[in-house]
């Protein structure tokens, strides 16, 4: 499977912090935005990613990521002209794409709970054609929101309903066949003027080929977008990490564990961010200056099999 990430968009509610710095690249407390959606396809085992941003920001990503040598993976840039929606990020990347299945998410959106590479790494595993990720909400009428039956199958779909069907928001991750790109291309934009990714998913629901995974409760699932929901994320990082010690979307940390780079490697990232927490994280983890308590608990670390410390 490739992965997709969409930097784009016009940040509009995030202004004046976003008048001059596209808004997935803010600092969730120690970190860019966009390092905690990239986290999750690393996560899911992706390697091949682009990432699509507007024609002024790509090469600000592009300086802070690189081709993604640096995490073992390969990241390759494209720019969105202009915010026309989120389905478009299929077309643009169609040769990208080529005949592989694809998963999307929006640069925006952090997922954060125990357990989360297994559901990802299953759902990839079982994917069919469509699968979108369902979380509850206080306020649904905010999201796309998806109705099942008993057998968690989707049987509606509806963008911002007035009155919604369910509590059940649909995150902004989404996984596809190859089969998105033409539906994509053949959607109309909506009343608002945007492609919808409702739309696109209804299709798949006609056919009877969209399948629902559930982030149960004590996941967070939180989308960066507002100065409230930008704070609040800030906090929960924070929080946690400080609770706990690990770092939330620390895409070297996950890069090490899951082989794609050297302690060496790790020590010398971490060596020249020193005079940081983040850099001094790296060194630690690389040094394995910590306690053996810490070893016990990467041992019950969600990645366990996949990791790569000898
Ligand atoms: P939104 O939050 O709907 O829009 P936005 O980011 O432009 O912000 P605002 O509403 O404050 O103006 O977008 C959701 C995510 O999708 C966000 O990460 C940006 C991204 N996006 C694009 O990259 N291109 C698009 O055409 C759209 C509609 C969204």
């Amino acid at each position: 499977m490739k992965g997709i990430i969409l930097a784009g968009g016009s940040g509009t509610r995030l202004s004046p912090s976003t008048d001059s710095i596209n808004k997935h690249l803010l600092p969730v407390f120690d970190k860019p935005m966009i390092y905690y959606p990239l986290s999750v396809l690393m996560l899911g085992g992706i390697k091949e990613i682009m990432i699509i941003s507007t024609p002024e920001d790509t090469i600000r990503f592009e300086k802070l990521l690189g081709d993604g040598t640096d995490l073992g993976i390969t990241l390759t840039y494209r720019e969105q002209a202009e915010p026309k929606g989120i389905p478009e990020a299929l077309t643009i990347s169609e040769d990208f794409i080529g005949e592989a299945k694809v998963a999307l998410i929006l640069a925006d959106n952090i997922f954060y709970g125990q357990g989360f590479t297994t559901i990802l790494r299953n759902a990839i595993k079982n994917h069919r054609h469509a699968t979108i990720f369902g979380y509850r909400v206080k306020d649904p009428r905010r999201f796309g929101v998806v109705e099942f039956d008993h057998h968690q199958k989707a049987i509606s779909l509806e963008e911002k309903p007035e009155e919604p069907k369910s509590d059940f928001a649909v995150t902004g991750l989404y996984m596809y066949d190859q089969r998105a790109v033409q539906i994509a291309k053949k959607l109309k934009p909506s009343a608002r003027g945007e492609l919808e990714i409702t739309d696109l998913n209804k299709e798949y629901l006609k056919w009877n080929q969209l399948d629902v995974e559930l982030l149960g409760r004590g996941f967070a699932w939180m989308d960066a977008g507002t100065q409230e929901s930008l704070f609040e994320a800030a906090e929960f990082v924070k929080t946690t990490q400080q609770r706990q010690g690990f770092k939330i979307a620390c895409l070297e940390e996950i890069a090490y564990y899951l082989g794609y780079i050297t302690k060496e490697s790790l020590y010398k990232k971490g060596k020249s961010m020193e005079k940081n927490d983040y850099g001094q994280y790296l060194m630690d983890i690389a040094d394995r200056k910590h306690t053996q308590q810490y070893w016990d608990s990467i041992d019950h670390h969600p990645m366990l099999g996949l990791v790569n410390h000898e």
